[in-house]
């Protein structure tokens, strides 16, 4: 979808059923882990969206050879070379810090910028350089270009977390399915994306124990073959429709939504009022006539409250009567929606770098708002539903790294959503 701008008529009650989109996060670390592979890789399922496509131009440009048919990627990653990234794709996406656990592990060097993605905090790479040193790379940084070299191959190593890191637990998982001897990583993230990935891996052939625990040992494989994956639906797209159903009133029926890696999520929607009914095919939600404010919700790390849909989950406390705390524990800058929701006429307010109030039970108004990143840019989509008028969301780009056509799936449920 090409999209600049999208104009949204609220005031309508949503109501239909819409298809769930392959997952963001679980993709783009398993395209980065086709370089691993030999042969042939066919990822199904993977969503047409902007971060994907930067990581095809990643992969391609080191010379791996990339057929695409609808949602199916096939990558053949025989012959590759080593190189400097392209910083555009390195640039637009946090995901291609992947890139160096990756490159490092099969090519044994790795040149490239500091990885980029959304401005919602300070986003250090501490935790994976020195998880990645600890197994045998050296780095040199200068100018934000990282080079890195790994002389003897990655070695298996005890890698302690001091904290939960989705994207470092995904590097050394990587540098360890190759590496000589046994890895153990302990405070590992759980996320579902993680998950993904070492099944990935081990329908390659790599040896992972404890997937799903905050522990995993991984024995280094000496070859791993391409195989054939299909992506898990995203759980934050769901999530993201589920909050715009609470946000507008309505009902719907989001097919194929990973309800099992939903359950925090669907907590706070039933806190709010609303009905939830999961099946193994997709989940149907039904919003309450009145929405409940919540005293306060947290976001963490799975299985808690994603921070991924704070905003969304923000957007629809606004219609909820009444006083909700957001408290977001994961980035220290994740508010950028309160600006442009004042200016819509919400009673919100930043109380501190974590914090923020909301005073639920305004109507909303239409106003020309801007998107600064890509979750808070759909959960302004989210408050133009919301309103009587039209709103106009501008820098929908960012919008487009994360969902592959929010516009046609809010227009199957009802919504009047048009792009200019
Ligand atoms: C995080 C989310 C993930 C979400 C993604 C995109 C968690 C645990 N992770 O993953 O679910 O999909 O953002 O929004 O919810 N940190 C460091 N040093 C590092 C790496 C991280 O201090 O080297 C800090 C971060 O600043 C942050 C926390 O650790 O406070 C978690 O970050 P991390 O999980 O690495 O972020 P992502 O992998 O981008």
């Amino acid at each position: 979808m090409q999209m600049d701008s999208v104009c949204v008529h609220g005031g309508v009650c949503l109501q239909g059923k819409v298809r769930i989109q392959g997952s963001k996060n679980a993709s783009l670390p398993i395209l980065a882990a086709t370089l691993l592979t030999k042969g042939e890789n066919v990822v199904y399922n993977c969503p047409k969206i902007t971060d994907v496509f930067q990581m095809k131009q990643l992969l391609r440009s080191i010379g791996c050879k990339i057929r695409e048919r609808c949602d199916c990627v096939s990558v053949n990653a025989d012959q590759i070379r080593s190189g400097k990234l392209p910083a555009e794709a390195v640039q637009g996406m946090r995901s291609s810090v992947c890139m160096l656990g990756a490159l490092l592990a099969r090519c044994g060097e790795v040149t490239m910028e500091y990885p980029g993605g959304c401005v919602i905090g300070a986003r250090p790479i501490d935790l994976h350089l020195k998880a990645l040193e600890k197994m045998g790379a050296i780095f040199h940084i200068e100018n934000g270009m990282i080079h890195g070299i790994v002389p003897e191959g990655f070695c298996g190593a005890e890698v302690c977390f001091p904290k939960v890191s989705v994207g470092a637990t995904e590097n050394v998982i990587l540098a360890a399915v190759l590496a000589k001897g046994r890895t153990r990583i302990i405070h590992a993230a759980k996320e579902p994306e993680v998950v993904a990935l070492c099944e990935y891996l081990v329908k390659c052939g790599a040896d992972i124990k404890g997937i799903g625990s905050d522990c995993l040992i991984i024995n280094g494989a000496g070859q791993l073959c391409g195989c054939c994956m299909k992506i898990p639906a995203d759980r934050i797209v769901a999530g993201t429709y589920l909050f715009a159903v609470l946000a507008a009133g309505g009902n719907a029926w989001l097919e194929e939504a990973p309800c099992n890696e939903m359950q925090a999520v669907l907590q706070v929607a039933e806190r709010m009022g609303a009905l939830c009914q999961e099946s193994p095919m997709g989940l149907y939600v039904q919003a309450p006539e009145e929405l409940q404010p919540i005293a306060c919700l947290r976001t963490g790390e799975y299985p808690d409250f994603p921070t991924d849909l704070q905003s969304a989950v923000t957007v629809a406390a606004l219609r909820a009567k009444g006083e909700t705390v957001i408290e977001e524990t994961i980035f220290e800058n994740r508010f950028h929606i309160v600006e442009p929701l004042k200016t819509m006429g919400a009673d919100i307010y930043v109380l501190d770098e974590r914090r923020i109030l909301i005073k639920g039970g305004k109507l909303l108004r239409g106003r020309n708002v801007e998107a600064k990143e890509l979750r808070g840019g759909a959960a302004m989509i989210l408050a133009g539903l919301m309103t009587n008028d039209v709103t106009c969301i501008s820098g929908c780009k960012y919008i487009l790294r994360g969902y592959e056509n929010i516009g046609k799936d809010l227009r199957e449920l009802g919504a009047r959503v048009v792009s200019v």
